[in-house]
């Protein structure tokens, strides 16, 4: 019998983390663990135009905000309201209102209204039922030169169903640059390639 704890919420078949269980894994010993602004902080600078797709309770939104700052912008998109809700009052509190733009997902892709310098998806592809229609739509609004950052949970994913995410990116496009190393993530840094 199904937990009624447990019982997440349905995006076209695809399990998505409910908003309650964010105040689970996004806490301060997260922020020990994965310090948003070091992980990302290689591939950002001030004023650029961020995308963080999936973003839940924002816990990377806020370091992309601090690294972008006031002169650029970036981008909190998810599926569930709750989760907006959240990081738009934590962004707030931080100060950092004027940088994080809110955006709502219909669960159709993302529907961003920007071209991006840098995108993140992290633990957030899995749980969408299109994986390669988002990859395709991540790679179409990032800027030729710009990166892109994909995470997924080595608690919740095989490697094998991981590279086969990172072959719907290339295929969608991308190429791969790095593997960073982020403790208990498999990640990939892919870039929208230069026309040559
Ligand atoms: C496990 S949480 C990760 C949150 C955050 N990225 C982090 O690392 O803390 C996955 C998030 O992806 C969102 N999500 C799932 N499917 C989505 C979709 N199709 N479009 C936008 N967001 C989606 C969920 O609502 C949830 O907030």
């Amino acid at each position: 019998m199904k937990s009624k704890i447990v019982q997440f919420t349905r995006n076209k078949g695809r399990h998505v983390c409910p908003w309650w269980i964010a105040y689970l894994f996004d806490n301060p010993l997260r922020r020990l663990v994965h310090p948003p602004e070091k992980i990302v902080g290689p591939y950002v600078t001030a004023g650029m135009i961020l995308l963080d797709f999936g973003c839940g309770f924002g816990h990377y939104t806020l370091g992309m905000a601090r690294l972008t700052g006031p002169s650029g912008k970036v981008v909190a998109a998810d599926i569930q309201q709750k989760m907006l809700d959240k990081t738009m009052a934590r962004a707030k509190k931080a100060g950092l209102e004027g940088v994080v733009q809110p955006l709502l997902c219909s669960g159709k892709g993302i529907g961003a209204p920007f071209i991006f310098d840098f995108a993140l998806a992290s633990n957030s592809i899995h749980e969408t039922p299109d994986r390669g229609e988002i990859m395709t739509e991540l790679f179409a609004v990032l800027r030729p030169g710009g990166r892109f950052f994909l995470m997924e949970p080595r608690s919740h994913m095989t490697l094998e169903r991981f590279e086969s995410e990172v072959a719907l990116a290339e295929s969608a496009g991308f190429v791969e640059t790095e593997r960073p190393r982020v403790i208990r993530e498999m990640s990939v840094l892919f870039e929208n390639p230069r026309a040559c």
